[in-house]
């Protein structure tokens, strides 16, 4: 069931923390300003976004555009951290009400409907603050769509290149699987 898969997703989001030898790595692609939005991430989003990372790093040749979205594509939530309850909340909402989440998500990051906003606003925040870091457009762009489902593409309104779509599929199958 999709739920207990999300459960067993969650569990390990909130125990992660990221491993030195990761962080290393991530610092031979980001630039300065790029790490420190980085580490502003919570330890666990940290470790997701490196296991994304580490793994969109073979096979070659790697794509320097999509290793830095990949680091960077949940950066916005730095703007309002997630409570654990807060995670728990949105697996249930997207669950159960999943067009409900989303509509709660179009309000101000405020009281209960806060993080199904974070949730649903947070590539934008994060493409925004990837800009203002010096981030490729690409980068930027991958960043700012990466939550539109691949089932929604009619809510995309960015005309891109297939070569980019190719790499925004790549960067949300596994932050789906991480
Ligand atoms: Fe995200
Ligand atoms: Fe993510």
């Amino acid at each position: 069931m999709r739920l207990r898969y999300r459960a067993r997703q969650l569990w390990h989001a909130l125990t992660a923390t990221p491993a030195p030898a990761d962080l290393e790595l991530a610092r031979q692609t980001l630039s300065p300003a790029q790490m420190e939005l980085f580490l502003q991430l919570q330890p666990n989003e940290q470790a997701h976004s490196l296991q994304i990372y580490r793994q969109l790093r073979e096979p070659k040749p790697v794509d320097e555009d999509l290793l830095v979205a990949a680091l960077l594509h949940d950066v916005g939530k730095i703007s309002y951290p997630l409570r654990p309850w807060e995670r728990v909340w949105i697996v249930i909402g997207k669950a159960f009400l999943p067009a409900k989440a989303v509509e709660w998500g179009q309000a101000r990051p405020r009281g209960w409907k806060r993080p199904f906003v974070i949730a649903e606003q947070h590539a934008a925040w994060g493409a925004d603050l990837a800009a203002r870091a010096g981030t490729s457009p690409t980068a930027i762009s991958l960043i700012r769509r990466h939550q539109l489902a691949l089932n929604r593409p009619e809510s995309d309104p960015v005309v891109s290149t297939s070569h980019e779509n190719q790499l925004l599929q790549r960067l949300q199958l596994l932050d789906d699987e991480s």
